[in-house]
């Protein structure tokens, strides 16, 4: 193939919508020899304060200010003028020129949508030069490791604002299956079982931003752990052996003057060391096996608290403070805060920076849970990258609706397409 293939002809943005009909953006390159690639970025809602800028336009009299025309001309405009003609195949040197193009520390410029979109879509381009698939092309050294997944079947806090949880996730965690697709299987069913229940009582069973039910149930977070086991049992699984359950409760979200306010499950405010106590108490009681958020993002103190007193049991993951950042994260390994981070392509803002993040906590022997935002779209970007860094843990969310399953899907094609090469181990043992 001629090295003109690699080279980038132009690169074109368009507004789409994310699964909150939210605005986002898409980018396409096209390269010298025809061929073309897109990537669409997601968005949360439940974002650490130090997230690269998500760029909006502001103009109220478009989608409540939150349209990306800007974001569509900052692609279009100068990225696309400052790309043309650069070999697609260099990750790191694309990343670094769109961080130098933008140049504040935070992406605030041009936006880390526009930089992400652009930088994904390089990617992908430069799979289709190699002629392999996105989760072969991306590292020097693919992993052959599928992530054990973390399926989100109960929503609550700022994804199902009408249900009675204050916690945000409540997720099942298939650590006894034999393969990927056999995890997906075991949570399928396992949601199916919960649904039932929730029949059973009388709840409702519409669903949050992330698929998982958002029901009234009395007696709140507990309940919906008690629930969660309840539903293994009913599908015909063993609670802790075939499936365990990964929180997070996001409590950024409720935590005001260093206090955390568990208001939607009886008023109860706690402070750091009785968040510990809490969740203390329900390690002896529910098979959980990782907890993220536990404190917020500012306390870098409780975090550190929980670590020494229940790092050595279970899974302690950083979101909103480390935002993917590997100087956040480092400062959290120094300090003992966590021993995972949950890793975000839109908290940072290019390929490559995620991958440095990753890297970071395979170094010190730290979890490292690749993760999809709560407002998302079709593009499962996320499930090749998660293979290719051998991340070893993935969440996307419920095993319902399509841009949840997208993600999940695709790693069931990349299993099958690995074959005998696939691997897929218990993180938690
Ligand atoms: P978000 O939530 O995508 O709304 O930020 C996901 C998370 O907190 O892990
Ligand atoms: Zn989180």
């Amino acid at each position: 193939m001629p090295a003109s293939d690699a080279l980038i002809s132009s690169i074109r943005a368009q507004e789409i919508l994310d699964s909150r009909g939210t605005p986002t953006v898409k980018a396409t390159i096209t390269l010298q020899s025809g061929a073309r690639a897109s990537a669409a970025v997601p968005s949360g809602a439940s974002t650490g304060s130090n997230e690269a800028v998500e760029l909006r336009d502001g103009d109220p009299k478009r989608y409540f200010g939150k349209g990306v025309r800007k974001v569509i001309a900052h692609i279009e405009g100068e990225i696309a003028e400052a790309f043309k003609g650069r070999d697609v195949c260099n990750q790191a040197a694309i990343d670094a020129a769109l961080i130098a193009l933008d140049g504040t520390p935070n992406k605030a410029r041009l936006g880390a949508n526009a930089l992400l979109a652009v930088s994904m879509a390089a990617a992908r381009a430069a799979a289709l030069v190699r002629g392999e698939p996105l989760h072969r092309s991306l590292c020097e050294k693919p992993s052959n490791l599928l992530p054990m997944p973390m399926f989100n079947v109960l929503n609550g806090g700022l994804h199902a604002p009408g249900s009675s949880l204050d916690f945000q996730e409540f997720m099942l965690v298939p650590m006894g299956a034999p393969s990927f697709s056999e995890a997906v299987r075991y949570a399928a069913e396992t949601y199916h079982a919960i649904k039932e229940l929730l029949i059973a009582q009388g709840h409702s069973t519409a669903v949050g931003d992330e698929g998982g039910f958002a029901p009234k149930l009395m007696g709140g977070n507990q309940a919906a752990c008690e629930l969660m086991v309840r539903g293994m049992e009913r599908a015909g699984y063993r609670p802790g052996e075939d499936l365990a359950i990964a929180l997070d409760p996001a409590s950024t979200s409720f935590y005001k003057n260093g206090r955390y306010h568990l208001s939607r499950s009886g008023n109860q405010v706690l402070d750091s060391q009785e968040m510990v106590e809490l969740y203390q108490g329900w390690l002896n009681v529910f098979p959980i096996v990782s907890i993220e958020d536990g404190h917020a993002e500012d306390d870098w103190a409780g975090f550190a608290a929980m670590t020494r007193q229940l790092g050595g049991q279970i899974q302690i993951v950083g979101d909103d403070n480390f935002v993917t950042n590997t100087r956040i994260i480092q400062r959290g390994i120094d300090e003992g805060t966590a021993n995972a981070s949950l890793i975000k392509l839109n908290q940072i803002g290019t390929v490559s920076e995620t991958i440095a993040a990753v890297r970071l906590c395979q170094k010190v022997g730290w979890g490292s849970v690749m993760s999809h935002r709560s407002g998302e779209t079709e593009d499962a970007f996320l499930s090749d990258f998660a293979v290719a860094v051998g991340a070893g843990q993935m969440k996307s969310g419920a095993t319902a609706r399509s841009e949840r399953l997208a993600k999940y899907n695709r790693l069931m094609e990349i299993e099958a397409e690995l074959g005998d090469r696939a691997e897929f181990v218990n993180p938690y043992r």
